[in-house]
């Protein structure tokens, strides 16, 4: 070893020990002839003080070090004179005095800095990820993440899971999103898919008798990115046999208390709360409900047809919803403008038609310049709906079900973040259950599995799969943290001919399924137990624990929003010569 100690090791019981250490310069100044150097490593920094006593060879030679050189010293531990410890630092009551010193290697002048305070843009630090990446923040990230699988991979080993890796070369999987394409050389015009989940695999592997499965999975989907979505991502992947919704759902609660007492040290309650996918809709307006924060949507339907005002009465007896939230206290927090650009918000990003407003003025009463197209004693019920109270600012929307879902779950979470509402490092965990077998899918005009196609629709919601798809709901559940989706998961489909059904309705005809997935409907026939499972999001819940709003800090090499590498290049021209083995030519 080069070193005797880390750079986060040295206490004030080492003092008059003779030590070396190695690590970079993160520091460097120069004190009337004492130049001190902050060196850094993983494990922490340690200051060291090149005074006179250590030689002046030595001292002329740290005179040449810069931000980021890595360099060993040898000396002793000293005591810091007093009023000069440091209690921020572990290592803040001594520092070593140096002897020796040894550039191990120079650096060029860093483009950004990692002992910086400020973070740096992200082109930069995503070019000079190295650089990025021993930034104390993202080291404690990095950590982080290792923590949680490490916590993950223990207890679904307590609980007799096996860990069971599945290829990445493989065919289609069906979990919605475009798939990233492999060339076959050897086979032409042949495609291996790379893995949107390991879907198939895991259920293959219930039918071959394993039980329990577990596996921290790469995926790969080319979607549209987001703060919370990257092309290729991880996921806690889990699969179980002879078990319902409810063992899933309980196997993830006890994995979340172990993960909250670990990591965060609270002791988190048992079970998590519970909503269906039409509460979640009627309270919230979305799957993925935060419940960090009240403002719950009030629907106002009844009180709305009878209005004079004309966009609600029309809407409420043309079957359309006329919904509304409460800001508490909001009122003075919103002027003319901001309310404009509220306004142009829903319309312009969820198709509202517009934004009805009130705020409620001491004496309780609703007053905004629409206040007056409505019967005054038609607006204290209003009120009384809202449960408003002077100062409050309400708002609502009126239209179809989905554009008041989408306009009320926008204002809300832009309004909990312009009025602080809520700690964002605060974690709230809850499930969304039932969730609608089908969605409709505007390409085709057909339906499309809101989950996937191996989904189990409830047993009460059988016959609907026929008579009422859009009413028929899915043994399906989701894992919700602090308003993200953190994970999704069903009971399979075990029975053929519902299973033959479920296709039906999807509009998959017996020879695309044999195409697509004839390998898992065959292995189906082989004495499938009934299963179910589940896929958490590691990168989210990395992001969500370590109160990230984004999942590219989350990811040692993660993609840009455009899907590219910006330290290899990635995607990048490829030899002409790999094209022509691959028979693969490329038109503009
Ligand atoms: P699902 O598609 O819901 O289910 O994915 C499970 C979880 O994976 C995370 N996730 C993502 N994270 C980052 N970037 C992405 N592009 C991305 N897409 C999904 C989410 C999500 O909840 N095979 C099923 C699981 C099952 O049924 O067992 C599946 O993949 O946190």
């Amino acid at each position: 070893m080069l070193r005797t100690h880390t750079c986060g090791q040295l206490r004030s019981s080492h003092v008059g020990e003779e030590v070396t250490l190695c690590g970079w310069v993160d520091t460097y100044r120069d004190h009337s002839g004492v130049l001190f150097v902050d060196l850094r490593d993983r494990y922490g920094k340690t200051q060291v003080c090149f005074g006179p006593e250590g030689g002046s060879k030595t001292q002329e030679l740290a005179r040449t070090l810069r931000s980021e050189f890595v360099v060993k010293v040898t000396g002793k531990v000293a005591q810091r004179p007093e009023g000069t410890t440091n209690p921020k630092l572990a290592t803040g009551e001594i520092e070593v005095r140096p002897t020796e010193l040894v550039v191990l290697n120079r650096s060029e002048t860093p483009p950004l800095q990692p002992a910086g305070m400020d973070t740096p843009g992200e082109d930069l630090r995503l070019r000079y990820r190295y650089l990025d990446l021993r930034r104390a923040a993202m080291q404690q990230t990095l950590f982080l993440r290792h923590r949680m699988i490490k916590i993950m991979r223990d207890y679904f080993d307590e609980n007799d899971f096996v860990d069971v890796e599945t290829p990445v070369l493989g065919r289609s999987t069906p979990e919605g999103a475009r798939d990233y394409l492999v060339p076959s050389r050897v086979h032409e015009a042949a495609f291996y898919a790379l893995p949107q989940s390991p879907q198939l695999y895991k259920q293959i592997l219930m039918v071959a008798g394993y039980d329990r499965y577990v596996q921290v999975a790469r995926c790969f989907r080319d979607e549209d990115l987001r703060a919370d979505r990257q092309p290729e991502f991880t996921q806690l992947d889990l699969e179980m046999s002879f078990v319902d919704a409810d063992d899933v759902i309980a196997m993830i609660d006890g994995l979340m208390v172990r993960l909250v007492k670990e990591l965060r040290g609270i002791d988190l309650p048992t079970p998590l709360p519970r909503m269906t996918y039409d509460e979640a809709m009627e309270r919230f307006g979305h799957d993925a409900p935060d419940l960090r924060f009240g403002m719950e949507i009030v629907d106002i339907g009844a009180l709305a047809a009878e209005a004079d005002f004309r966009v609600f009465s029309e809407a409420a007896q043309s079957g359309k919803r006329v919904r509304g939230i409460n800001a508490k206290g909001a009122a003075d927090r919103y002027s003319r403008k901001a309310i404009d650009e509220l306004t142009d918000f829903v319309k312009q990003d969820f198709g509202a038609g517009g934004l009805v407003w009130f705020k409620v003025d001491t004496d309780g009463k609703l007053a905004s310049p629409t206040a007056k197209l409505f019967q005054d004693e038609l607006l204290v019920r209003i009120g009384a709906a809202m449960e408003a109270e002077p100062g409050d600012f309400l708002m609502f929307v009126a239209d179809e079900f989905e554009v008041t879902c989408k306009a009320l779950y926008g204002l809300r979470r832009r309004l909990c973040a312009e009025l602080e509402l809520y700690d964002p490092r605060e974690l709230n965990f809850s499930w969304v259950v039932e969730f609608p077998m089908f969605a409709h899918d505007d390409e085709t005009g057909g339906w499309t599995a809101m989950h996937h196609p191996f989904t189990a629709p409830r047993v009460q919601d059988l016959e609907l799969l026929a008579n009422n798809p859009a009413a028929c709901r899915a043994q399906a559940y989701d894992l919700v943290v602090s308003g993200f989706e953190a994970g999704g998961g069903t009971v399979r489909i075990h029975d053929r001919a519902v299973q033959s059904q479920v296709f039906e309705m999807l509009g998959i005809d017996a020879d695309t399924a044999k195409e697509r997935f004839g390998f898992l409907l065959e292995a189906l026939q082989f004495g499938a137990p009934p299963h179910a499972g589940i896929a958490l999001g590691v990168d989210r819940l990395v992001m969500l624990f370590g109160g990230l709003d984004n999942i590219r800090d989350c990811i040692a090499f993660p993609k840009t929003q455009r899907a590219t590498d910006l330290m290899t290049g990635a995607p990048g021209s490829v030899d002409p010569r790999q094209l022509r083995d691959l028979r693969i030519k490329t038109v503009k």
